[in-house]
């Protein structure tokens, strides 16, 4: 493991009691969750379809995509946070909560990750990984704080006294994301539903081979 991922994953491990608890992520997640939800693509008709939450945290994208029917695997950085996961929703036999890289290796057809892309200057680690993770013509949703929203320069002050945040842009991301074989095929700024919204909710698709 990185030193970076080391950071990250002791600074959620501090933080997961107060998670849930935090009244800006609850409402500034309610706008996040409802965006995602609308890009998700429909079910197939036939089984349970597999999506891995990367960077599930404490369940909160977990709990939306079961309820959506499909079979949820969360996986995380943090024992913490997957704690508080398991004991919220583990008890649902269409999730399963890992921190162990190997145990999510399968390739999935949709990865999300929401909150995740926050923690991270440079985002070629990430692209990498879900580049790895994805099946050919698979589908990534991510959200990121975006850098032209009023909030930005209090959400990264914010940040340092959690876990350091940096907000970007679309522009910023695609160099990294296009090198790694994604294509930007939705693209929605929310809290509020402005260019300028806090949050940029963003969903790739893998080009195949
Ligand atoms: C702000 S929380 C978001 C949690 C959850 N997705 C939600 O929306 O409530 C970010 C989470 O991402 C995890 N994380 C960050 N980088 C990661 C990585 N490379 N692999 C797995 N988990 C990661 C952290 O440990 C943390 O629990």
């Amino acid at each position: 493991m990185t030193e970076h991922y080391t950071t990250i994953r002791q600074r959620f491990d501090r933080l997961a009691g107060q998670y849930l608890r935090n009244p800006i992520t609850h409402w500034v997640g309610r706008s996040e969750l409802s965006a995602l939800r609308e890009m998700i693509p429909p079910l197939k008709e036939t089984g349970k379809q597999p999506v891995l939450d990367f960077g599930c945290g404490t369940g909160r994208v977990t709990a939306m995509l079961l309820d959506m029917g499909f079979k949820v695997t969360g996986y995380d950085l943090s024992p913490g946070m997957l704690d508080r996961a398991r004991a919220e929703l583990g008890e649902n036999p269409d999730v399963v909560f890992t921190s162990d890289p190997k145990a999510i290796q399968s390739p999935w057809p949709l990865i999300v990750a929401l909150g995740v892309l926050d923690y991270y200057e440079d985002t070629t680690p990430l692209w990498q990984e879900w580049k790895r993770l994805l099946s050919p013509s698979g589908t990534l949703l991510v959200t990121a704080p975006n850098a032209r929203s009023p909030l930005a320069w209090f959400y990264t002050f914010l940040s340092r006294f959690t876990c350091q945040a940096y907000v970007t842009t679309p522009e910023r991301l695609m160099p990294a994301a296009k090198a790694y074989g994604f294509t930007l095929i939705r693209s929605k700024t929310v809290f509020p539903q402005r260019q300028w919204g806090h949050t940029l909710v963003l969903g790739f698709q893998l080009n195949t081979p």
